[in-house]
Order: C-alpha cells, then structure tokens, then sequence
C-alpha cells in the first residue's frame, strides 16, 4: 500500500472528485478526514471509506467560514495527530459574463476555490514544517492556465490557485513540503452539470481520471518539483 498510516485532509469529499480521492487514497491504507457542507454526503463516503479498513472522520464544514476551517484543522489534528496530505478540492463554478457579476458573487467565487485553500494551508502548515514533512495537492483547473468565457470569477481564482501553488513550492522546499496544483478540464460531475447542463458530457474525464492522478502526485518524491498538471481527455470537444 502506497499511502499505509498516513493521513489526508480533504475539502469537497463528499462527492465528484473529492470522493474519488478519498476513496483512491484510502485504498493504498490512508486515514482520511473529510470536510463538506453536506452530512448526508460526507457519511455516505465515510461509510465507504471505513470499509476499506482505514479510519474516516468526516467534519461539516463550509470553506467560506473561517471558523469552520480552523474547527475542521484542529479536529483532524486532535483525532490523527498531524496531516501528512492536504487536498483543497472543495470549489463551485457559477458562470457570468463580467459585465453581468455582482461583486458578491466575485467575492464568492475567490472565497470557495481560493481564499479557503490559503486558510486551510496556513492551519497544516505549522505541523508540516515542524515534522519536515508534507504534500498539498490543489485541485485546480485548465481555467487557472487559460481563459474562457464567463469564467472570468471562477477563472481568476484557480489562476490564483496555480500561482499560491508556484509560491509555497519556494518557500517550502527546505521543508521537505511540495505542493501540487491539477487542472482538469471537464469532469462530469454535479458542478460541470449545474454550470454547463446543455454540454454533451458523455466524452469528459470522470472523477476517477482526477483521483488517479492525485495519488501519483501524493505518492511522488518530494524532491520533485511538480506546479502544475494539465489534464484533458483526447476528444473533439476543446474544452473536455
Ligand atoms: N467538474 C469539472 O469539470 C471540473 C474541472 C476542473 C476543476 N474542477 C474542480 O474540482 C473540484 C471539485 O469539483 P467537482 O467537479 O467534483 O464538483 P462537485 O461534485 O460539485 O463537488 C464539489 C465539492 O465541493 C464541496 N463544496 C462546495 N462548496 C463548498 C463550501 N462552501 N464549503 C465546503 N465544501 C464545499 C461540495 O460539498 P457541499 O456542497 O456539500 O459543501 C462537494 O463535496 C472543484 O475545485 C472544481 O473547481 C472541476
């Protein structure tokens, strides 16, 4: 087992891709804790995930509350002891041209998929600097590379998300800490759906594709320099 008695923070576990993680994860041995707003969810993955023998301590937690991250830190570091891998994951795509975004939904957007990985960097990294030890793994997207229309708040915040990725990989290399930023293009997931329902998806990645590559990454040397990993399926559609 690749990932035997180590530990994983997850944001967005309860379904689509972080699920996936957490179950391909949990499969190679590591305890997981598991951080959504949805109970009903985060129990259904945890279920699955204490069935393949590792522990799953799944925390109700929205990502745009500070209070919420640094309750969901110190409940995964009193119940595993320290944080070997933190997978900010947890994120939402609402799709506006810039003339039509409010500046709430702007604000929204970069609170969801970039504000909350900061926070949740900043709550691990004390541990991980004093063990000299640790991997983060930011899930991403192909918008934190390139432009798309309407994605302009969603867009702006995984560009952020690659750079705050290229930033910690300076500053934490003497730490024996990497940190991993993936950007998938299109998953078939309940976000793509709900912010792309008319889209044929039925040639877009699934969540599988994405955990299979997190657990490369988990699993890489850290001595490797890894920012950034584009991933698309080879299909007629650009953005898949
Ligand atoms: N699907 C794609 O095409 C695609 C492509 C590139 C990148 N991504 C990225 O992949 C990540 C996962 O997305 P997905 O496609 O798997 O979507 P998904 O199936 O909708 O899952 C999103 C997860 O994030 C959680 N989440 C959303 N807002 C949250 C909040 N405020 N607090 C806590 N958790 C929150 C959701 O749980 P609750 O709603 O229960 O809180 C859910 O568990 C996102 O960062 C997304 O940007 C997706």
């Amino acid at each position: 087992m690749k990932l035997k008695g180590k530990t994983a923070l997850i944001t967005g576990a309860g379904r689509g891709i972080g699920r996936s993680i957490a179950l391909a994860f949990a499969r190679e041995g590591c305890h997981i804790a598991l951080a959504a707003r949805t109970p009903t969810e985060l129990d259904h993955t945890a279920v699955d995930i204490s069935a393949l023998g590792v522990t799953a301590l799944p925390i109700v937690c929205d990502v745009t509350r500070t209070e919420d991250i640094s309750r969901t830190v110190s409940t995964t570091l009193d119940t595993f002891g320290h944080v070997d891998i933190l997978v900010n994951n947890a994120g939402e795509a609402r799709f506006k041209p810039v003339y039509q975004l409010s500046l709430e939904e702007w604000t929204q957007a970069l609170n969801v998929n970039v504000t909350s990985a900061f926070l949740f960097v900043q709550g691990v990294l004390p541990g991980m600097m004093t063990r000299r030890s640790g991997r983060i793994i930011n899930i991403s997207s192909v918008t934190g590379i390139k432009a798309l229309p309407e994605q302009a708040a969603y867009g702006a915040a995984k560009h952020a998300m690659n750079s705050l990725t290229k930033s910690l990989n300076l500053e934490l290399r003497d730490y024996n800490i990497a940190a991993h930023a993936l950007c998938p293009g299109g998953v078939d997931t309940k976000l793509s759906q709900d912010a792309m329902p008319h889209r044929d998806k039925s040639e877009w990645m699934q969540p599988e594709d994405i955990a299979h590559t997190a657990l490369y990454l988990a699993t890489l040397s850290s001595h490797m320099a890894v920012d950034i990993i584009s991933m698309r399926r080879f299909a007629g559609d650009p953005l898949a």
